[in-house]
């Protein structure tokens, strides 16, 4: 049996399904290759490759901010779900690299692209944050309190990335990816979510400096404070435990076999973790929409943008079981399913 949506706080109204009814992303011209990064660092494409799957990564200019890209995705998005932008009425982005501390990065876009009735947030859950957003914005509109929000992951990572350590430089890069969440009466559309978080781990991936903690300084700027700071094999072996148990409780949730799904949309970190994902779940590759090898990690953007990628060029279609599965510095983690 699938999961009923969540009762309405409010008697006499009916319980609301939140479908996805438009999808955008948006990535920078600019490409970094292996390559190029082996003239940065000591490292190479075989290394990259066989310990990562990445290939090459996107890199925004100097002058395009988080709030341009997610712009342009939430453009996409408004597009192809044919409503006007003035009809939203709840702006979330998941970033990890809003353009300032504050205001919301959520309030450059609103101005961007004109949506003056909504109301806007950012939302921090690293790498997770899109499918944080997707849970937040379906309460809104499940519990009738809006119709109409806008969910985008978007992040300029390499803005924040550390470009003398080879252990991170090489994983990252840029881009924007954005859904639009509404109450569709013919189409269920998502069935399940999970999110979870655990505050134990904070110290394996995190940036220590430009809070309140640590602002910048000269000196610490010296130190590389404002990047990115990871420890990888610990990061690798809590993913792959989180996005298994996540996806299992949305496949409970959802009363679905993990055959039922058609397509797999994780984060897009690392294939050797995808590869030991689909392997503990018992499930093929080629389930899995994977893009990182053009984009790199792009953070809270991945899903975002494998989702736009993988529901424009048909890979996955009306009908199809969708799970999508993220993980991410706090630590944080979340799954959803998603009937398209
Ligand atoms: N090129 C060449 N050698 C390198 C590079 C590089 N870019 N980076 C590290 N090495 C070296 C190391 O210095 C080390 O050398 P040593 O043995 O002489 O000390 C050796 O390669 C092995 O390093 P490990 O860290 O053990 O390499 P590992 O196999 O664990 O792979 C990696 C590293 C790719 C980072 C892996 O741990 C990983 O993917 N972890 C998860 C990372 C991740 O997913 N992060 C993001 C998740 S959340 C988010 O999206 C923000």
């Amino acid at each position: 049996m699938k999961r009923q949506p969540r009762s309405s706080p409010r008697s006499g109204k009916t319980n609301r399904t939140v479908s996805i009814i438009g999808t955008g992303s948006y990535v920078p011209e600019k490409r970094l290759t292996n390559e190029d990064l082996s003239k940065i660092v000591d490292t190479s494409d075989e290394w990259i490759t066989t310990r990562t799957g990445i290939k090459e990564r996107r890199i925004a200019g100097k002058d395009e901010n988080t709030s341009d890209m997610a712009t342009k995705a939430a453009l996409n998005a408004v597009d192809q779900a044919k409503i006007s932008a003035t009809e939203i009425d709840l702006i979330l982005v998941a970033t990890a690299t809003p353009d300032m501390l504050f205001p919301a990065t959520a309030c450059f876009v609103q101005k961007k692209i004109g949506a003056r009735n909504a109301a806007c947030l950012d939302i921090s859950a690293a790498c997770a944050g899109f499918i944080f957003g997707l849970e937040i914005g379906q309460q809104f509109i499940t519990s009738h309190t809006y119709d109409t929000v806008l969910v985008i992951g978007a992040e300029k990572l390499t803005s924040i990335t550390n470009w003398t350590d080879r252990n991170t430089c090489v994983l990252f890069g840029d881009g924007a990816g954005a859904a639009i969440l509404r109450h569709r009466g013919s189409a269920h559309g998502v069935i399940s979510t999970h999110i979870g978080s655990d505050g134990q781990f904070s110290d394996i991936l995190f940036m220590p400096g430009g809070g309140s903690r640590c602002p910048i300084t000269r000196d610490n700027a010296d130190l590389h404070l404002n990047t990115i700071h990871m420890t990888g094999k610990e990061v690798y072996k809590q993913a792959v435990i989180a996005m298994i148990d996540a996806s299992k409780k949305a496949l409970d949730q959802a009363g679905l076999s993990i055959h039922d799904i058609a397509c797999v949309i994780p984060h897009q970190a690392n294939l050797r973790i995808i590869e030991g994902i689909a392997d503990r779940l018992g499930i093929p590759l080629e389930k899995f929409y994977v893009n990182l090898d053009r984009y790199g990690n792009t953070s809270a953007a991945a899903v975002a943008i494998a989702l736009d990628e993988a529901n424009r060029t048909g890979r996955i279609k009306s009908g199809d079981y969708v799970l999508m599965v993220v993980f991410g510095g706090g630590l944080t983690w979340a799954s959803t399913i998603i009937e398209w």
